[in-house]
């Protein structure tokens, strides 16, 4: 069986002041051992937190695909693993927005930060315009098949689906668009990696709350959530953690996993 994962993104937010919401929210999820959990947070805060935790993991929100160059600005995964990270993001919406990311350059990412040890949640998600034109699965489908990195296996690797109109809108799918969508996800990487497709956790992002959480996390395949302006604050974040550990219970009954 698959654990649930709850991950939080902070994107471009945080101070060393905000370490003391990761040293609280790390302090509150020793009492959730079903449950794993990172936060992924700004580079520049990689290295103090992962001073300060002891139970909840500590990633990155990007990486570059190449392992050392002539990349000014950009961190190689050698490097945010030197920092303390042990996963990082990526493929957000975000990022292949306003950065112009393709789904190769995404899948050189996954595969650079798998080299260097560190798991990998790859991002994907249809825009308004192809979920009005019917379009949501076709796009999802295709950006898994072209952002999968060589050799995927859960072991590393979980997928994250966030339509993108959902990110920081209040808005999210209905329960029924998001399960045919984590089965659609599903089935695509029974498709692609077979047997391995089992071990490969999907998670949903897009304004995940403390009041949709429970209804998301009992959607079939749903098996954990990204998280962004909820995962700021530990007041926002652990009853997320409590509600998902608490789902874990339930999970023999709703889950889909072929
Ligand atoms: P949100 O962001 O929870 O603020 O909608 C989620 C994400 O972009 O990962």
């Amino acid at each position: 069986m698959r654990r649930r994962l709850i991950v939080g993104n902070w994107k471009m937010h945080g101070h060393g002041d905000q370490l003391r919401q990761v040293e609280a929210i790390d302090a509150a999820f020793a009492d959730f051992p079903s449950l794993d959990a990172a936060l992924c947070l700004p580079a520049t805060l990689i290295h103090s937190a992962t001073q300060q935790v002891r139970t909840i993991r500590v990633g990155a929100q990007d990486v570059h695909h190449a392992d050392f160059g002539p990349h000014t600005g950009n961190l190689s995964a050698a490097m945010l693993r030197e920092a303390g990270a042990t996963l990082t993001i990526v493929g957000h919406s975000e990022r292949r927005i306003d950065q112009h990311e393709t789904d190769a350059e995404v899948k050189a990412k996954a595969e650079a930060a798998h080299r260097q040890g560190l798991d990998v949640i790859v991002c994907v998600g249809e825009t308004l315009e192809r979920r009005e034109a019917g379009e949501a699965e076709a796009c999802v489908v295709t950006q898994l098949a072209a952002s999968l990195p060589a050799g995927a296996s859960g072991a590393w690797l979980s997928i994250a689906y966030e339509p993108v109109w959902a990110i920081g809108t209040g808005r999210i799918p209905t329960l029924d668009e998001v399960s045919r969508m984590h089965v659609a996800i599903r089935s695509e990487l029974w498709r692609l990696i077979e047997e391995a497709a089992a071990g490969v956790r999907i998670l949903y992002g897009g304004s995940v709350n403390q009041d949709n959480a429970a209804a998301l996390l009992c959607c079939p395949n749903v098996d954990g959530a990204l998280v962004g302006g909820a995962s700021l604050a530990a007041e926002t974040f652990v009853p997320i953690l409590a509600i998902a550990s608490a789902a874990t219970g339930n999970r023999a009954a709703t889950i889909v996993t072929e």
